[in-house]
Protein backbone atom coordinates (compact mmCIF):
# COMPACT_ATOMS: atom_id res chain seq x y z
CA UNK A 1 0.00 0.00 0.00
CA UNK A 2 1.13 3.53 -0.82
CA UNK A 3 1.59 4.58 2.67
CA UNK A 4 0.62 8.78 3.32
CA UNK A 5 3.66 10.58 3.70
CA UNK A 6 1.83 12.84 6.05
CA UNK A 7 -1.71 12.75 6.94
CA UNK A 8 -3.14 15.99 7.63
CA UNK A 9 -4.09 17.35 11.67
CA UNK A 10 -6.61 19.66 12.51
CA UNK A 11 -5.43 22.87 14.11
CA UNK A 12 -6.88 22.70 17.34
CA UNK A 13 -9.83 20.71 19.19
CA UNK A 14 -11.86 24.21 18.59
CA UNK A 15 -11.69 23.44 14.82
CA UNK A 16 -12.01 19.40 15.28
CA UNK A 17 -15.12 20.42 17.03
CA UNK A 18 -16.80 23.09 14.31
CA UNK A 19 -16.04 20.51 11.30
CA UNK A 20 -17.50 18.04 13.02
CA UNK A 21 -20.95 19.59 14.72
CA UNK A 22 -21.11 21.19 11.07
CA UNK A 23 -21.03 17.49 9.50
CA UNK A 24 -23.20 16.80 11.77
CA UNK A 25 -25.51 19.24 11.87
CA UNK A 26 -27.09 19.52 8.16
CA UNK A 27 -30.53 18.91 6.02
CA UNK A 28 -31.14 16.41 8.24
CA UNK A 29 -31.26 18.52 11.28
CA UNK A 30 -32.71 21.44 9.81
CA UNK A 31 -35.12 19.52 6.58
CA UNK A 32 -35.60 16.05 7.72
CA UNK A 33 -36.03 16.56 11.56
CA UNK A 34 -39.02 18.94 11.50
CA UNK A 35 -40.62 17.47 8.70
CA UNK A 36 -40.53 13.68 10.39
CA UNK A 37 -41.58 15.14 13.88
CA UNK A 38 -44.81 16.55 11.82
CA UNK A 39 -45.45 13.33 10.46
CA UNK A 40 -44.60 11.34 13.79
CA UNK A 41 -47.10 13.29 16.02
CA UNK A 42 -44.54 15.40 17.10
CA UNK A 43 -43.38 14.84 21.21
CA UNK A 44 -43.23 11.75 21.56
CA UNK A 45 -41.23 11.04 18.13
CA UNK A 46 -39.23 13.63 19.47
CA UNK A 47 -37.94 11.60 22.73
CA UNK A 48 -37.52 9.17 20.98
CA UNK A 49 -35.17 10.66 18.53
CA UNK A 50 -33.23 11.76 21.83
CA UNK A 51 -33.14 9.07 23.57
CA UNK A 52 -31.85 6.78 20.08
CA UNK A 53 -28.80 9.99 19.65
CA UNK A 54 -27.54 8.81 23.36
CA UNK A 55 -28.21 5.80 23.72
CA UNK A 56 -27.29 4.19 20.49
CA UNK A 57 -26.01 6.66 18.33
CA UNK A 58 -23.26 8.26 21.11
CA UNK A 59 -21.56 5.28 21.59
CA UNK A 60 -21.46 4.70 17.94
CA UNK A 61 -20.03 7.74 17.49
CA UNK A 62 -17.49 7.10 20.29
CA UNK A 63 -16.17 4.00 18.11
CA UNK A 64 -15.91 5.79 15.02
CA UNK A 65 -13.74 8.51 16.05
CA UNK A 66 -11.12 5.97 17.95
CA UNK A 67 -11.21 3.86 15.06
CA UNK A 68 -10.31 6.78 12.63
CA UNK A 69 -7.82 8.14 15.06
CA UNK A 70 -6.04 5.18 15.84
CA UNK A 71 -5.59 4.32 12.08
CA UNK A 72 -4.75 7.56 10.75
CA UNK A 73 -6.27 7.10 7.85
CA UNK A 74 -9.04 7.02 5.48
CA UNK A 75 -11.99 4.74 6.69
CA UNK A 76 -10.94 1.75 4.44
CA UNK A 77 -6.92 2.02 4.97
CA UNK A 78 -8.03 2.42 8.96
CA UNK A 79 -10.23 -0.83 9.49
CA UNK A 80 -7.68 -2.74 7.23
CA UNK A 81 -4.95 -1.43 9.81
CA UNK A 82 -6.68 -2.39 13.03
CA UNK A 83 -8.01 -5.31 11.84
CA UNK A 84 -4.34 -6.48 11.34
CA UNK A 85 -3.02 -5.34 14.57
CA UNK A 86 -5.32 -6.95 16.44
CA UNK A 87 -5.22 -10.40 14.14
CA UNK A 88 -8.73 -10.25 12.38
CA UNK A 89 -9.78 -10.99 8.95
CA UNK A 90 -8.98 -8.20 6.48
CA UNK A 91 -12.49 -8.00 5.39
CA UNK A 92 -13.07 -5.77 8.21
CA UNK A 93 -12.00 -3.44 5.33
CA UNK A 94 -15.59 -3.63 4.00
CA UNK A 95 -17.30 -1.76 6.31
CA UNK A 96 -14.39 0.98 5.46
CA UNK A 97 -15.78 0.74 1.76
CA UNK A 98 -19.36 0.61 2.55
CA UNK A 99 -19.06 4.15 4.36
CA UNK A 100 -16.68 5.33 1.19
CA UNK A 101 -19.00 4.24 -1.08
CA UNK A 102 -22.33 4.87 0.84
CA UNK A 103 -20.94 8.72 1.62
CA UNK A 104 -20.36 9.15 -2.33
CA UNK A 105 -23.83 7.97 -3.00
CA UNK A 106 -25.66 10.33 -0.11
CA UNK A 107 -23.31 13.17 -1.38
CA UNK A 108 -25.29 12.75 -5.28
CA UNK A 109 -28.95 13.23 -3.62
CA UNK A 110 -27.58 15.11 -0.92
CA UNK A 111 -25.83 17.65 -3.06
CA UNK A 112 -29.73 17.68 -5.31
CA UNK A 113 -31.61 18.91 -2.12
CA UNK A 114 -28.64 21.41 -1.57
CA UNK A 115 -29.49 22.70 -5.40
CA UNK A 116 -32.89 23.35 -4.53
CA UNK A 117 -32.12 24.87 -0.51
CA UNK A 118 -29.59 27.11 -3.15
CA UNK A 119 -32.16 28.32 -5.06
CA UNK A 120 -34.91 28.94 -3.04
CA UNK A 121 -32.03 31.30 -1.19
CA UNK A 122 -32.77 33.18 -4.76
CA UNK A 123 -36.26 32.53 -4.86
CA UNK A 124 -36.14 34.23 -1.19
CA UNK A 125 -33.88 37.34 -2.16
CA UNK A 126 -37.38 38.84 -4.34
CA UNK A 127 -39.69 37.34 -1.52
CA UNK A 128 -42.69 34.98 -1.62
CA UNK A 129 -45.34 37.69 -1.69
CA UNK A 130 -48.73 36.13 -2.59
CA UNK A 131 -47.76 32.38 -1.53
CA UNK A 132 -50.78 30.80 -1.06
CA UNK A 133 -50.94 27.13 -0.24
CA UNK A 134 -51.61 26.25 -3.81
CA UNK A 135 -49.06 28.37 -5.44
CA UNK A 136 -46.33 27.41 -2.93
CA UNK A 137 -47.07 23.68 -3.99
CA UNK A 138 -47.22 24.53 -7.17
CA UNK A 139 -44.22 26.79 -7.24
CA UNK A 140 -42.07 24.04 -5.66
CA UNK A 141 -43.09 21.36 -7.97
CA UNK A 142 -42.38 23.33 -10.87
CA UNK A 143 -39.26 23.55 -10.20
CA UNK A 144 -38.12 20.54 -9.03
CA UNK A 145 -39.60 18.85 -12.22
CA UNK A 146 -37.81 21.35 -14.51
CA UNK A 147 -35.27 19.38 -16.23
CA UNK A 148 -32.60 22.01 -16.20
CA UNK A 149 -32.72 24.51 -13.38
CA UNK A 150 -31.88 22.05 -10.78
CA UNK A 151 -28.90 20.56 -12.28
CA UNK A 152 -27.99 23.78 -12.21
CA UNK A 153 -28.41 24.58 -8.78
CA UNK A 154 -27.33 20.60 -8.02
CA UNK A 155 -23.99 21.71 -9.69
CA UNK A 156 -23.49 24.83 -8.11
CA UNK A 157 -23.65 23.28 -4.75
CA UNK A 158 -21.57 20.45 -5.69
CA UNK A 159 -19.13 22.89 -6.99
CA UNK A 160 -18.98 24.80 -3.65
CA UNK A 161 -18.25 21.76 -1.83
CA UNK A 162 -15.69 20.36 -4.09
CA UNK A 163 -13.83 23.59 -4.00
CA UNK A 164 -13.64 23.61 -0.33
CA UNK A 165 -12.54 19.73 -0.05
CA UNK A 166 -9.84 20.71 -2.17
CA UNK A 167 -8.02 22.98 -0.10
CA UNK A 168 -7.33 20.69 2.22
CA UNK A 169 -8.06 19.97 5.86
CA UNK A 170 -6.59 23.28 7.00
CA UNK A 171 -6.98 25.24 4.19
CA UNK A 172 -10.07 24.38 2.77
CA UNK A 173 -12.71 22.30 5.91
CA UNK A 174 -11.23 24.37 8.87
CA UNK A 175 -11.52 27.56 7.07
CA UNK A 176 -14.74 27.39 5.79
CA UNK A 177 -16.05 25.83 9.43
CA UNK A 178 -14.77 28.62 11.62
CA UNK A 179 -16.83 31.10 9.41
CA UNK A 180 -19.71 29.29 8.66
CA UNK A 181 -20.69 27.63 12.07
CA UNK A 182 -20.93 30.30 14.11
CA UNK A 183 -22.84 32.20 11.53
CA UNK A 184 -25.48 29.40 11.77
CA UNK A 185 -25.82 29.09 14.88
CA UNK A 186 -26.29 32.71 15.32
CA UNK A 187 -28.83 32.75 12.74
CA UNK A 188 -30.60 30.22 14.53
CA UNK A 189 -31.18 31.48 17.48
CA UNK A 190 -31.97 34.86 16.10
CA UNK A 191 -34.41 32.87 13.83
CA UNK A 192 -35.80 30.99 17.10
CA UNK A 193 -36.26 34.00 18.92
CA UNK A 194 -38.18 35.89 16.09
CA UNK A 195 -40.82 33.21 15.87
CA UNK A 196 -40.99 33.18 19.67
CA UNK A 197 -42.00 36.72 20.03
CA UNK A 198 -43.66 36.92 16.94
CA UNK A 199 -45.47 33.63 16.49
CA UNK A 200 -47.13 31.12 18.51
CA UNK A 201 -44.35 29.55 20.70
CA UNK A 202 -46.49 27.61 23.19
CA UNK A 203 -47.99 25.85 19.83
CA UNK A 204 -44.63 24.59 18.70
CA UNK A 205 -43.51 23.73 22.71
CA UNK A 206 -46.56 21.84 23.00
CA UNK A 207 -46.34 20.16 19.48
CA UNK A 208 -42.30 19.22 20.13
CA UNK A 209 -42.60 18.32 24.37
CA UNK A 210 -46.28 17.45 24.37
CA UNK A 211 -45.52 13.22 23.73
CA UNK A 212 -48.64 11.85 22.37
CA UNK A 213 -47.98 7.86 22.65
CA UNK A 214 -50.56 6.83 20.64
CA UNK A 215 -49.05 8.52 17.82
CA UNK A 216 -46.05 6.44 17.94
CA UNK A 217 -45.91 2.61 16.05
CA UNK A 218 -42.91 0.45 14.72
CA UNK A 219 -42.17 2.52 11.75
CA UNK A 220 -41.58 6.07 13.40
CA UNK A 221 -39.54 4.26 15.95
CA UNK A 222 -37.54 3.31 12.96
CA UNK A 223 -37.87 6.13 11.33
CA UNK A 224 -36.56 7.75 14.76
CA UNK A 225 -33.36 5.29 14.71
CA UNK A 226 -32.42 6.28 11.27
CA UNK A 227 -32.82 9.79 11.87
CA UNK A 228 -30.60 9.70 14.74
CA UNK A 229 -27.75 7.81 13.02
CA UNK A 230 -27.99 10.21 9.87
CA UNK A 231 -27.76 13.39 11.97
CA UNK A 232 -24.99 12.22 13.87
CA UNK A 233 -23.12 11.43 10.78
CA UNK A 234 -22.50 8.16 11.56
CA UNK A 235 -21.38 4.43 9.67
CA UNK A 236 -20.95 6.72 6.28
CA UNK A 237 -17.21 7.63 6.87
CA UNK A 238 -17.68 11.33 7.49
CA UNK A 239 -16.75 10.55 11.15
CA UNK A 240 -14.01 8.20 10.70
CA UNK A 241 -12.06 10.34 8.87
CA UNK A 242 -12.81 13.59 10.66
CA UNK A 243 -11.20 11.24 13.84
CA UNK A 244 -8.44 10.48 11.75
CA UNK A 245 -7.14 14.14 11.84
CA UNK A 246 -7.37 13.66 15.48
CA UNK A 247 -4.34 13.77 17.77
CA UNK A 248 -3.50 11.40 20.47
CA UNK A 249 -3.86 14.04 23.33
CA UNK A 250 -7.40 14.72 22.06
CA UNK A 251 -10.36 13.27 24.34
CA UNK A 252 -12.75 11.29 22.17
CA UNK A 253 -15.51 10.79 24.54
CA UNK A 254 -15.89 14.27 25.52
CA UNK A 255 -16.07 15.51 22.16
CA UNK A 256 -18.29 12.98 21.58
CA UNK A 257 -20.76 14.09 24.01
CA UNK A 258 -20.62 17.77 22.75
CA UNK A 259 -21.00 17.02 19.14
CA UNK A 260 -24.04 14.48 20.31
CA UNK A 261 -25.52 17.57 21.84
CA UNK A 262 -25.16 20.32 19.41
CA UNK A 263 -26.41 18.25 16.68
CA UNK A 264 -29.44 17.41 18.64
CA UNK A 265 -29.84 21.04 20.26
CA UNK A 266 -30.17 22.10 16.83
CA UNK A 267 -32.39 20.08 15.55
CA UNK A 268 -34.29 21.15 18.68
CA UNK A 269 -33.55 24.77 17.78
CA UNK A 270 -34.80 24.28 14.01
CA UNK A 271 -38.18 23.02 15.28
CA UNK A 272 -38.20 25.81 17.74
CA UNK A 273 -38.03 28.14 14.69
CA UNK A 274 -39.99 26.73 12.56
CA UNK A 275 -43.36 25.35 14.00
CA UNK A 276 -44.02 28.27 15.78
CA UNK A 277 -44.36 30.10 12.39
CA UNK A 278 -46.26 26.97 10.92
CA UNK A 279 -48.71 27.38 13.82
CA UNK A 280 -49.12 30.98 13.52
CA UNK A 281 -49.68 30.74 10.05
CA UNK A 282 -52.51 27.94 10.75
CA UNK A 283 -50.40 25.42 8.23
CA UNK A 284 -50.19 21.65 8.65
CA UNK A 285 -46.67 20.70 10.45
CA UNK A 286 -47.02 17.01 8.82
CA UNK A 287 -46.33 18.40 5.15
CA UNK A 288 -43.38 16.07 4.34
CA UNK A 289 -40.71 17.30 2.30
CA UNK A 290 -42.11 20.08 1.40
CA UNK A 291 -42.13 21.73 5.15
CA UNK A 292 -39.58 23.76 4.25
CA UNK A 293 -39.96 24.41 1.06
CA UNK A 294 -43.65 25.08 0.61
CA UNK A 295 -44.95 25.79 3.70
CA UNK A 296 -42.52 28.09 5.33
CA UNK A 297 -42.64 30.27 2.08
CA UNK A 298 -46.20 30.87 2.46
CA UNK A 299 -45.48 32.10 5.86
CA UNK A 300 -42.75 34.13 4.76
CA UNK A 301 -45.02 36.09 2.18
CA UNK A 302 -47.15 37.33 4.83
CA UNK A 303 -45.00 37.82 8.06
CA UNK A 304 -43.35 41.62 8.31
CA UNK A 305 -39.88 41.50 7.21
CA UNK A 306 -40.07 38.35 5.63
CA UNK A 307 -37.65 38.99 2.77
CA UNK A 308 -35.22 39.47 5.89
CA UNK A 309 -36.15 36.30 7.44
CA UNK A 310 -37.16 34.47 4.71
CA UNK A 311 -33.39 34.89 2.91
CA UNK A 312 -31.74 34.45 6.67
CA UNK A 313 -33.55 31.06 6.85
CA UNK A 314 -32.19 29.84 3.53
CA UNK A 315 -28.88 31.06 4.03
CA UNK A 316 -28.77 29.32 6.80
CA UNK A 317 -30.15 26.38 5.51
CA UNK A 318 -27.12 26.02 2.98
CA UNK A 319 -24.44 26.40 5.16
CA UNK A 320 -25.73 23.71 7.33
CA UNK A 321 -25.51 21.73 3.93
CA UNK A 322 -22.36 22.62 2.73
CA UNK A 323 -20.49 21.55 5.67
CA UNK A 324 -22.54 18.26 6.00
CA UNK A 325 -21.70 17.96 2.00
CA UNK A 326 -17.97 18.61 2.69
CA UNK A 327 -18.01 15.51 5.12
CA UNK A 328 -19.79 13.31 2.35
CA UNK A 329 -16.94 13.85 0.24
CA UNK A 330 -13.64 14.18 2.18
CA UNK A 331 -13.86 10.13 2.82
CA UNK A 332 -13.69 9.14 -0.61
CA UNK A 333 -11.39 12.01 -1.56
CA UNK A 334 -8.72 11.00 1.39
CA UNK A 335 -8.71 7.35 0.33
CA UNK A 336 -8.39 7.99 -3.40
CA UNK A 337 -5.15 10.52 -2.26
CA UNK A 338 -4.09 7.94 0.35
CA UNK A 339 -3.79 5.23 -1.99
CA UNK A 340 -2.66 7.21 -5.51
CA UNK A 341 -0.58 10.22 -4.05
CA UNK A 342 -2.92 11.85 -7.11
CA UNK A 343 -2.94 15.77 -6.17
CA UNK A 344 -6.53 16.14 -4.15
CA UNK A 345 -7.52 19.22 -6.03
CA UNK A 346 -7.44 16.40 -8.86
CA UNK A 347 -9.08 13.86 -7.01
CA UNK A 348 -11.93 16.26 -5.76
CA UNK A 349 -12.69 17.15 -9.05
CA UNK A 350 -12.76 13.91 -10.22
CA UNK A 351 -14.98 11.93 -8.24
CA UNK A 352 -17.05 15.24 -7.73
CA UNK A 353 -17.74 15.00 -11.64
CA UNK A 354 -18.66 11.13 -10.92
CA UNK A 355 -21.27 12.29 -7.73
CA UNK A 356 -22.41 15.32 -10.31
CA UNK A 357 -23.71 12.82 -12.60
CA UNK A 358 -25.33 10.29 -10.14
CA UNK A 359 -26.89 13.60 -8.33
CA UNK A 360 -28.44 14.32 -12.13
CA UNK A 361 -29.76 11.28 -12.75
CA UNK A 362 -31.52 11.72 -9.09
CA UNK A 363 -32.80 15.17 -9.78
CA UNK A 364 -34.56 14.07 -13.17
CA UNK A 365 -35.91 11.21 -10.95
CA UNK A 366 -38.02 13.99 -10.13
CA UNK A 367 -39.57 14.94 -13.18
CA UNK A 368 -41.40 13.79 -15.80
CA UNK A 369 -38.53 13.17 -18.96
CA UNK A 370 -37.68 9.84 -20.03
CA UNK A 371 -34.54 9.61 -17.28
CA UNK A 372 -37.35 10.33 -14.40
CA UNK A 373 -39.74 7.54 -15.24
CA UNK A 374 -36.65 4.67 -15.11
CA UNK A 375 -37.88 3.14 -11.71
CA UNK A 376 -35.83 0.06 -10.47
CA UNK A 377 -38.06 -2.17 -7.75
CA UNK A 378 -40.47 0.83 -7.88
CA UNK A 379 -38.15 3.48 -7.34
CA UNK A 380 -36.67 6.19 -8.41
CA UNK A 381 -32.87 6.50 -8.42
CA UNK A 382 -33.02 9.46 -5.58
CA UNK A 383 -35.80 6.59 -4.18
CA UNK A 384 -33.26 4.16 -4.54
CA UNK A 385 -30.31 5.50 -3.51
CA UNK A 386 -32.10 6.85 -0.33
CA UNK A 387 -33.14 3.33 0.47
CA UNK A 388 -29.71 1.67 -0.14
CA UNK A 389 -27.70 4.13 2.13
CA UNK A 390 -30.47 4.74 4.44
CA UNK A 391 -31.95 1.48 5.10
CA UNK A 392 -29.23 -0.60 4.18
CA UNK A 393 -25.47 0.66 4.31
CA UNK A 394 -26.33 2.53 7.51
CA UNK A 395 -27.53 0.01 9.53
CA UNK A 396 -25.34 -2.21 8.58
CA UNK A 397 -22.16 -0.45 9.20
CA UNK A 398 -23.53 1.12 12.73
CA UNK A 399 -23.74 -2.33 13.52
CA UNK A 400 -20.22 -3.52 12.20
CA UNK A 401 -18.29 -0.97 13.46
CA UNK A 402 -20.05 -1.49 16.97
CA UNK A 403 -19.53 -5.18 16.75
CA UNK A 404 -15.82 -4.68 15.96
CA UNK A 405 -15.36 -2.44 18.62
CA UNK A 406 -16.57 -4.25 21.85
CA UNK A 407 -15.93 -7.74 20.11
CA UNK A 408 -13.16 -7.87 17.94
CA UNK A 409 -10.63 -5.02 19.55
CA UNK A 410 -8.98 -6.22 23.04
CA UNK A 411 -10.67 -4.47 25.98
CA UNK A 412 -7.18 -3.22 26.76
CA UNK A 413 -6.46 -1.48 23.57
CA UNK A 414 -9.86 -0.24 23.62
CA UNK A 415 -9.55 1.78 27.08
CA UNK A 416 -6.33 3.14 26.16
CA UNK A 417 -7.62 5.01 23.25
CA UNK A 418 -10.19 6.19 24.77
CA UNK A 419 -8.93 7.07 28.15
CA UNK A 420 -12.42 7.18 30.05
CA UNK A 421 -12.47 6.59 33.61
CA UNK A 422 -13.58 2.62 34.60
CA UNK A 423 -17.23 3.41 35.32
CA UNK A 424 -17.52 5.21 32.38
CA UNK A 425 -16.02 2.91 30.25
CA UNK A 426 -17.89 0.30 31.40
CA UNK A 427 -21.27 1.93 30.26
CA UNK A 428 -19.99 2.26 27.20
CA UNK A 429 -18.44 -0.86 26.60
CA UNK A 430 -22.00 -2.53 27.86
CA UNK A 431 -24.08 -0.06 25.01
CA UNK A 432 -21.48 -0.77 22.34
CA UNK A 433 -21.30 -4.89 22.72
CA UNK A 434 -25.03 -5.19 23.64
CA UNK A 435 -27.74 -2.62 23.05
CA UNK A 436 -26.06 -0.61 19.78
CA UNK A 437 -25.49 -4.11 17.40
CA UNK A 438 -29.35 -5.60 18.77
CA UNK A 439 -31.09 -1.91 18.29
CA UNK A 440 -29.48 -1.59 14.71
CA UNK A 441 -29.67 -4.98 13.50
CA UNK A 442 -33.41 -5.03 14.74
CA UNK A 443 -34.45 -2.11 12.61
CA UNK A 444 -32.34 -3.46 9.79
CA UNK A 445 -34.72 -6.59 10.00
CA UNK A 446 -37.42 -4.59 10.37
CA UNK A 447 -37.26 -2.81 7.86
CA UNK A 448 -35.80 -5.63 5.32
CA UNK A 449 -38.68 -7.84 6.57
CA UNK A 450 -41.14 -4.42 5.83
CA UNK A 451 -40.38 -3.95 2.57
CA UNK A 452 -39.17 -7.59 1.11
CA UNK A 453 -41.53 -9.70 2.58
CA UNK A 454 -44.55 -7.82 4.09
CA UNK A 455 -43.95 -6.29 0.49
N1 LIG B 1 -25.52 14.58 9.25
C1 LIG B 1 -25.79 15.34 8.08
C2 LIG B 1 -27.17 15.95 8.19
O1 LIG B 1 -27.80 15.84 9.20
C3 LIG B 1 -25.63 14.54 6.80
C4 LIG B 1 -24.40 13.71 6.75
C5 LIG B 1 -23.11 14.14 6.61
C6 LIG B 1 -24.37 12.31 6.91
N2 LIG B 1 -22.27 13.09 6.67
C7 LIG B 1 -22.99 11.94 6.86
C8 LIG B 1 -25.35 11.35 7.10
C9 LIG B 1 -22.62 10.61 7.02
C10 LIG B 1 -24.97 10.02 7.26
C11 LIG B 1 -23.61 9.66 7.25
O2 LIG B 1 -27.66 16.55 7.30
Amino acid sequence: MAGPTQHAHWSSRWTFLLAAVGSAVGLGNIWKFPYEAGEGGGGAFVLVYLAFVFIVGLPVLIAELSLGRRGQLSPIGSMAKIAAEEGRSKAWAIVGWSGVLGGVIVLSFYSVVGGWVLAYLLKALSGFSGYDAAMSTQTFGNFVTDPVNPIIAHFAFLAITIGIVSRGVQGGLEKAVTFLMPALFVLLVGLMLYSAITADFAAALNFLFNPDWGKLNVNTVLQALGLAFFSLSLALGSIMTYGSYLTKDMNIPQSAVTIAAADSGVALLAGLAIFPIVFAYGLNPGQSVGLVFTTLPIAFGQMPGGVIVGTLFFFLLTVAAVTSAISLLEPAVSYVEERTGIDRKKVAVYIGTGIFAMGTLSAWGQSGNVLGNISIFGLDFMGLKDFITNNIMMPLGGMFIAIFVGWFISRKNMMEELTMEEGTFKIWYFLVRYVCPVAVGAVFVSIIYNTVIAG
